[in-house]
């Protein structure tokens, strides 16, 4: 793969090619919570900003894109919602180019940072978001239950300017 690929709005019309790259990045159930259905992907969607992105192969013929994010916006706070790439597109940037498209995405929305949550034994994301100037600035015990085991979450911040790059 070349890294010829691109970051575009998903339509509301596209929730079930969101759930099903959801369900892609998320089969892993040690790492990151459940699969999410395209009609909680549709809800999600229809609240105020709220808005999905997905990241595409441009040398492929259409198929699923490699990877979605989910964001929303409140006043000049913006959290991501979801992020996922698939197992084969993975180790090759394509994490840190939706993150920065989140980034621009919060920015052109108003937001002045940026939020996710991440579980803290999820160590490839914990890197990816370490490596896009993300920081810790709490920690839930016991927020998530993976693979039946009690994991705590680490809630992440990152300012965004408007120019989208800070
Ligand atoms: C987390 C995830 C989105 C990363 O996607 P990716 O396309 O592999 O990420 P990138 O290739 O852009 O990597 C960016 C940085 O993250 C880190 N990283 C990514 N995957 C890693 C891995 N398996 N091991 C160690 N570091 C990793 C690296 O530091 C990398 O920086 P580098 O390129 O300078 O080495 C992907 O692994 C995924 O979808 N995981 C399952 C879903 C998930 O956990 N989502 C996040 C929930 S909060």
């Amino acid at each position: 793969m070349t890294s010829s690929w691109h970051v575009r709005p998903a339509l509301a019309a596209e929730v079930e090619v969101l759930a099903a790259v959801h369900a892609l990045c998320f089969a892993d159930a040690t790492v990151a919570g459940p699969a999410w259905s395209a009609q909680a992907i549709a809800d999600l969607l229809s609240l105020p900003g709220v808005a999905a992105l997905m990241i595409l192969d441009g040398d492929q013929p259409p198929g699923l894109p490699l990877g979605m994010a989910l964001i929303r916006t409140v006043v000049d706070e913006a959290e991501i919602l979801t992020i996922g790439v698939i197992p084969d597109a993975r180790g090759r940037g394509l994490g840190a180019a939706l993150v920065q498209a989140c980034v621009d995405r919060a920015a052109s929305a108003g937001a002045a940072a940026l939020y996710l949550e991440v579980a803290e034994t999820n160590t490839p994301a914990r890197r990816l978001y370490a490596a896009t100037g993300f920081e810790p600035v709490g920690r839930r015990a016991n927020y998530y239950h993976l693979a039946g085991q009690p994991v705590a979450a680490m809630l992440l911040r990152r300012e965004v300017s408007a120019g989208g790059t800070a």
